[in-house]
C-alpha cells in the first residue's frame, strides 16, 4: 500500500519509465510511417495463422514488465495486420489515417476528458464545439448547425434518425413509444443507400417494412419521380411519411443524389431531409464539384465521417442539426444524480444531451488538429487529388483492352477485368465475368500488393478502388492496372482450365 502519503499502484508507471517506454513507442511509429510504404499492405494471414501468433494463454495472474508488453504488442501489429495507411490501400472507405491525429490520440487519451458534460470536460467541450463548427463551415453550410463527434457513420446516422423521428413524430411519441402512433410512420432512401439504415429501422422499432427502398437511375442516383410517387402514395394509404434521406457519395459507386430535388420534395411534404455524407460530403469543399452538392444547405441534418475523407484515425463521425434545439429534444434527460445543469446567464453546451452516449471520449481532439494542421486549403488540395487519381484510373482502365471501366464519381472507380476472348464475345456470359471477378477480389485481398473492395452495379460484380488516402501516387495507379491484369490473367488461367 505503501506510506500513509504515496499509494503504490501495480497500474502506475513512474516518469522515467514513461518517458523512456514512451520515447521508444514514437521511434517505433515513426519508422513505421517512414517506411509503410515498403511493407506489404496486409499479412493477408488465416485466422488460425494469427491465433497461432497470439497463442492461447489465459487471463495472468500477475503483472508483466510494461517495456516488455510493448515489444510483444508493436511486433504482433507491425508484423501481422492490414495497413490503411498504405499508398495502396482503396478498400472500403477507411482512409490513411493522419499522424497528428496519432499524437492527439495519445493527449486526449492522458488527459481523459470525459466529454459528456461540460463541467467534466471544459476545453475538451469547447473544442468539440469548435471542431463541429469548422466542418459545418468546410462543407459550405451555415456554422449556426450544432453537433456531436460519434464513433462513424453507422452512429452519425442513427443520430440523426432518431433526431429526424423526434421532430416529425405526432405530439407524445417519447410518452407513448411507436405503438400509439396512429398512423405507420415510413421514411425513405434510394437503393444505393448503406445498411446502416436496416439497423435504424430494427432498433428504433420502425421494423424493415417502413423502409421504402426507392429505385436508382443507371447513374446510381435516386429516382426522385419515384420517390415523389411513393411518398403521395403512402398518403393516400394513411401512413404517416416523416423522412428522406438522401445520399452524398454513396458507398458502392461514390454517386451523389440530387439533392435540391430532395430538398424541394422535403419541403412540400413537411419532411425532414437528411443526407447521408459519410463519405463523400467533404467533396462539397472542393470548387469545382460544389455544384454536385446544391441543395446541401438545406438539410435538417447531415452524417459526415472525419474518419473517411478528412482522414482522422478511426473512429470519429460527426451528426450536424441544422436546429440543435431538437437533438436535446430528443436526448436530453435530467436524473437527479446529474448536477450539469448550465445557467441562463451562461449557457454550457452538455454533449450526453446531444446523443446517445453519456460518458464520451475526446474524439473531436484528432479532428481539429489536423483541421489546423492543413487548413481548409490543405484538405481541399488533398482531396482535389484523391478525385484526380481516380479518375486517372478511370482513364487508365478505359485504354486497356482486358479492363472494363464501370462507374466513376468523386474518388470511386469501379471496373472489372475482361479477358480478351470474352471481350471479343458479344455473348459474354454476364456470370461467368462475375465468378472471375469475385475470385480475382479474393485472390488480390491475399496477394499483399494492394486492397480492392468490391461493388455490384448493374449486376456486374466489380472491383472497387475507393481513395481516400493522401498516400497514393500516379505510380500506385498505375501499378493498380498492372497488378490486376497480371492477377486476372492468372486467375482466367485457372478458371478456364477447370
Ligand atoms: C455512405 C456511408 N454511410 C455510412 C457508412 C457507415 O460508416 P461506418 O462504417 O463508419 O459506421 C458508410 C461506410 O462506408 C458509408 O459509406
Amino acid at each position: 500500500m505503501g506510506d500513509s502519503k504515496h499509494r503504490i499502484s501495480p497500474l502506475e508507471i513512474n516518469k522515467d519509465d514513461f518517458r523512456k517506454i514512451g520515447y521508444r513507442l514514437i521511434d517505433v511509429i515513426s519508422d513505421f510511417y517512414d517506411t509503410i510504404s515498403e511493407k506489404p499492405v496486409t499479412s493477408a494471414e488465416t485466422p488460425k495463422q494469427i491465433q497461432a501468433v497470439l497463442g492461447n494463454a489465459s487471463l495472468p495472474e500477475d503483472g508483466a514488465s510494461v517495456s516488455e508488453l510493448f515489444d510483444k504488442a508493436t511486433d504482433l501489429l507491425l508484423n501481422h495486420s492490414l495497413f490503411n495507411g498504405h499508398p495502396k490501400f482503396f478498400g472500403y472507405i477507411t482512409s490513411s489515417p493522419t499522424p497528428i491525429g496519432a499524437l492527439a490520440d495519445l493527449l486526449a487519451a492522458a488527459i481523459n476528458p470525459n466529454v459528456g458534460a461540460n463541467i467534466l470536460s471544459p476545453m475538451a467541450t469547447a473544442i468539440e464545439k469548435q471542431t463541429v463548427k469548422w466542418l459545418a463551415e468546410f462543407i459550405g453550410v451555415s456554422p449556426a448547425y450544432g453537433g456531436i463527434l460519434v464513433s462513424g457513420g453507422n452512429m452519425a446516422n442513427l443520430t440523426g434518425f432518431l433526431v429526424a423521428r423526434t421532430a416529425k413524430a405526432p405530439k407524445g411519441m417519447k410518452e407513448n413509444g411507436l405503438a400509439n402512433a396512429s398512423a405507420e410512420m415510413v421514411f425513405y432512401c434510394s437503393k444505393a443507400t448503406h445498411t446502416w439504415i436496416d439497423k435504424a429501422a430494427v432498433l428504433f422499432g420502425h421494423g424493415s417494412k417502413a423502409i421504402r427502398w426507392i429505385p436508382t437511375d443507371a447513374d446510381n442516383k435516386m429516382n426522385t419521380q419515384i420517390l415523389l410517387s411513393t411518398i403521395t402514395n403512402d398518403l393516400r394509404e394513411g401512413k404517416k411519411p416523416f423522412l428522406v434521406i438522401g445520399n452524398a457519395g454513396d458507398v458502392s459507386t461514390g454517386a451523389v443524389d440530387d439533392l435540391s430535388e430532395i430538398a424541394a420534395i422535403c419541403k412540400a411534404h413537411d419532411l425532414w431531409f437528411h443526407i447521408d455524407g459519410a463519405y463523400g460530403v467533404p467533396a462539397a469543399a472542393i470548387p469545382q464539384e460544389k455544384i454536385l452538392f446544391n441543395g446541401i444547405q438545406e438539410a435538417d441534418s447531415i452524417a459526415i465521417d472525419p474518419h473517411k475523407w478528412l482522414y482522422a484515425p478511426l473512429e470519429a463521425g460527426c451528426t450536424l442539426v441544422k436546429n440543435p434545439r431538437r437533438m436535446i429534444d430528443t436526448y436530453s434527460a435530467h436524473p437527479v444524480y446529474y448536477n450539469f445543469d448550465s445557467s441562463v446567464d451562461e449557457p454550457v453546451i452538455n454533449y450526453y444531451e446531444y446523443g446517445l452516449q453519456n460518458s464520451r471520449g475526446f474524439r473531436a481532439l484528432k479532428v481539429w488538429m489536423a483541421l489546423q494542421q492543413v487548413g481548409r486549403n490543405g484538405y481541399i488540395k488533398m482531396i482535389t487529388e484523391d478525385i484526380s487519381l481516380s479518375r486517372l484510373l478511370f482513364e487508365k482502365v478505359q485504354k486497356h483492352s482486358e479492363l472494363e471501366a464501370v462507374t466513376q464519381n468523386l474518388s470511386i472507380t469501379t471496373f472489372r477485368y475482361v479477358p480478351l476472348t470474352c471481350s471479343q464475345d458479344d455473348q459474354t456470359d454476364e456470370n461467368f465475368l462475375n465468378t472471375l471477378n469475385e475470385k480475382l477480389l479474393n485472390q488480390l485481398q491475399h496477394g499483399s500488393e494492394l486492397f480492392l473492395s468490391n461493388a455490384v452495379v448493374a449486376g456486374k460484380y466489380c472491383l472497387r478502388a475507393c481513395i481516400v488516402n493522401f498516400r497514393t501516387s500516379k505510380k500506385d495507379i498505375q501499378e493498380i492496372v498492372e497488378i490486376v491484369v497480371r492477377e486476372g490473367r492468372k486467375v482466367y488461367e485457372q478458371v478456364h482450365v477447370k
